[in-house]
């Protein structure tokens, strides 16, 4: 319970900009691995403003709108279930663009930001008088065809099937606007956005359904399903301070050469360092310590030096007022520094006042957080795509990698860290450690030799989801009219809000772009 009050205190903590904007922090509960999310953009004023000719007033932005979304697209005879919808004909004129995002892995009702122009899906719909749909993904919220999230009910959560509900949204829906039953793709241009992984369910809808979504935007779309993704780190390690990198890959090297032996005394003096003595695991123990890198993802170009992930760096790398030199301060002062840090200040964040194995400890399957089926729970409908589908373990770099690791490498596919944690979620769906054949989702929707029309990409050099998007480092997919791809120097998503491109010159950049493909590709509707 504590861990979760105290969540949601640091949401507002990490508030986006001066209005309600809130970042969502995407740590997750102990050694959960972050999902690919958008950052949450809500709306503090729900009041609609009408510039359209067709209404003086408008429904509040947060009006929820519900469509009959078939449970199973390979049988229809199984009905229907309702998934939510949001919807503003605020700038719609009629000809205008229908623009459908999902937010992906997330309750979608904080994100209704994303039907006004703080984001891009506005910004377009801006340009274009088009009118904006936020749609809820099947399995999250209260989207949802079975009152559960059992591995009965989970038999259909697919990708394919988020897909086919897409499709069938945009051929069926009776839009709440002046002739809303006259805007289906065969009578309007649909764009289709999303950031994260909505923003590679946007290619690879426009992949698998061709002649449905007449134009794209995908942001730091992760479009390569890759199992073994212990890339996530390389953009953090490449970007945070090289002293706090130095100092941080420094103590990993020393846990895990400490943690690999038998000498007790050197082993408990770590354990106590960090505050985690009580832990049974040594793989949590040093699995833990990547909880500190994954606040990277919740940093947007308008985050402040107080950022948690800054004040991380600082913790390791400000001694008596004064600053490591690039190479740190080495061992002995960053473990000691670190684990003061993670012991005082960080432990009582991320878990309150409970016990540091019920808080990160993952091998106890008896716990709630494994066990519990209740619906709107993010964290359990995304593992099973992670388990089933897409993989995307962040653990620490194989043996062979040529990378100095800051994360250990007892967490790795080998040790079956994170393959563990699929079991402890679905004991009865897999019974051996699943290997998600990543292969079969990059044939099927292409990956990274998605080559399409009429799609922006656009990415942050210091996303930590880079490395799965068509920016990833070494791939070198040529940016073309049909199929731009936009590189700014933004972090995750950042591409997606309005006010990044206004503090950020290569954001703004990116969007200047994606108008002026917006605006050519629509000319170009029959
Ligand atoms: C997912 O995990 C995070 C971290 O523990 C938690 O804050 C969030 O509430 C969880 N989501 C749900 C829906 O339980
Ligand atoms: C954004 O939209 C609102 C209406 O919701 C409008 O008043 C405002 O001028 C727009 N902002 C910009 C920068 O165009
Ligand atoms: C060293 O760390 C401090 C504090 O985090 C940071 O401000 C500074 O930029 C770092 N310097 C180098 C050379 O990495
Ligand atoms: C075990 O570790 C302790 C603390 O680091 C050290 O003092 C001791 O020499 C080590 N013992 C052996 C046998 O290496
Ligand atoms: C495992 O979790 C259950 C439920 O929270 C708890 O009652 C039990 O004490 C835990 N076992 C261990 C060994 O921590
Ligand atoms: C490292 O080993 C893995 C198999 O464990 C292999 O797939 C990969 O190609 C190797 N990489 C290098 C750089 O040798």
């Amino acid at each position: 319970m504590a861990v979760l009050r105290l969540l949601e205190l640091a949401f507002i903590t990490t508030c986006f900009s001066l209005t309600s904007a809130l970042l969502r922090n995407e740590r997750l509960r102990g050694n959960i691995m972050p999902m690919p999310v958008m950052p949450v953009i809500g709306v503090e004023d729900t009041t609609s403003y009408a510039v359209t000719s067709l209404a003086d007033e408008l429904p509040p932005y947060d009006t929820v709108y519900y469509f009959d979304q078939l449970i199973d697209h390979n049988d229809p005879s199984l009905g229907t279930f309702q998934q939510r919808y949001w919807h503003t004909y605020e700038f719609y004129e009629p000809g205008g663009p229908i623009i459908l995002m999902t937010p992906g892995e997330a309750n979608a009702a904080p994100y209704t930001g994303y039907l006004t122009n703080r984001t891009i899906n506005g910004l377009i719909a801006q340009q274009e008088h088009g009118s904006v749909i936020i749609i809820e993904h099947r399995f999250y919220g209260l989207s949802n065809p079975y009152p559960d999230l059992t591995v009965a009910s989970l038999r259909y959560h697919t990708i394919q099937q988020a897909i086919d509900d897409l499709e069938y949204f945009a051929k069926n829906v009776v839009l709440p606007m002046p002739n809303g039953d006259q805007v289906g793709p065969d009578k309007a241009p649909w764009i289709l956005t999303g950031g994260s992984y909505s923003g590679a369910l946007t290619s690879w809808t426009m992949v698998n359904k061709p002649n449905i979504f007449w134009a794209g935007y995908a942001s730091s779309a992760v479009v390569e399903a890759i199992f073994d993704f212990w890339r996530y780190f390389e953009p953090i390690r490449q970007n945070m301070p090289q002293n706090c990198s130095a100092d941080v890959a420094a103590v990993i090297a020393y846990v895990d050469d400490v943690f690999s032996g038998d000498n007790t005394t050197a082993i408990n003096a770590i354990k106590d360092i960090f505050g985690l003595s009580e832990m049974i695991h040594l793989d949590d123990v040093a699995g833990s310590l990547r909880i500190n890198l994954w606040d990277w993802q919740s940093l947007q170009p308008t985050s402040g030096a107080g950022a948690q992930f800054f004040e991380f760096c600082d913790a390791l790398e400000v001694k008596d007022g004064e600053n490591a030199p690039q190479a740190g301060w080495g061992l002995d002062h960053a473990l000691s520094a670190w684990g003061s840090y993670f012991k005082d200040d960080y432990y009582p964040l991320i878990c309150g006042d409970d016990g540091a194995e019920d808080c990160l400890g993952t091998y106890n399957a008896s716990q709630d957080f494994w066990t519990n089926t209740d619906i709107d729970n993010d964290n359990r409908s995304w593992m099973w795509i992670v388990c089933n589908e897409v993989g995307f373990y962040q653990d620490g770099p194989p043996r062979n990698a040529t990378v100095t690791p800051i994360v250990t490498r007892l967490v790795n596919v080998e040790t079956f860290y994170d393959q563990r944690q699929c079991q402890m979620y679905f004991p009865e769906a897999f019974p051996d450690p699943p290997f998600p054949d990543t292969s079969d989702i990059n044939t099927l929707y292409e990956g990274w030799d998605v080559s399409l029309d009429r799609i922006f990409f656009a990415t942050g050099i210091r996303d930590p989801w880079r490395e799965a998007t068509l920016s990833a480092q070494g791939l070198n997919v040529q940016s073309t009219d049909e199929m731009p791809i936009g590189l700014s120097d933004g972090f995750h998503c950042s591409d997606l809000l309005t006010t990044t491109g206004a503090v950020d010159a290569t954001v703004g950049k990116v969007h200047a772009s994606a108008l002026v493909s917006m605006s050519a590709w629509l000319k170009e509707w029959k």
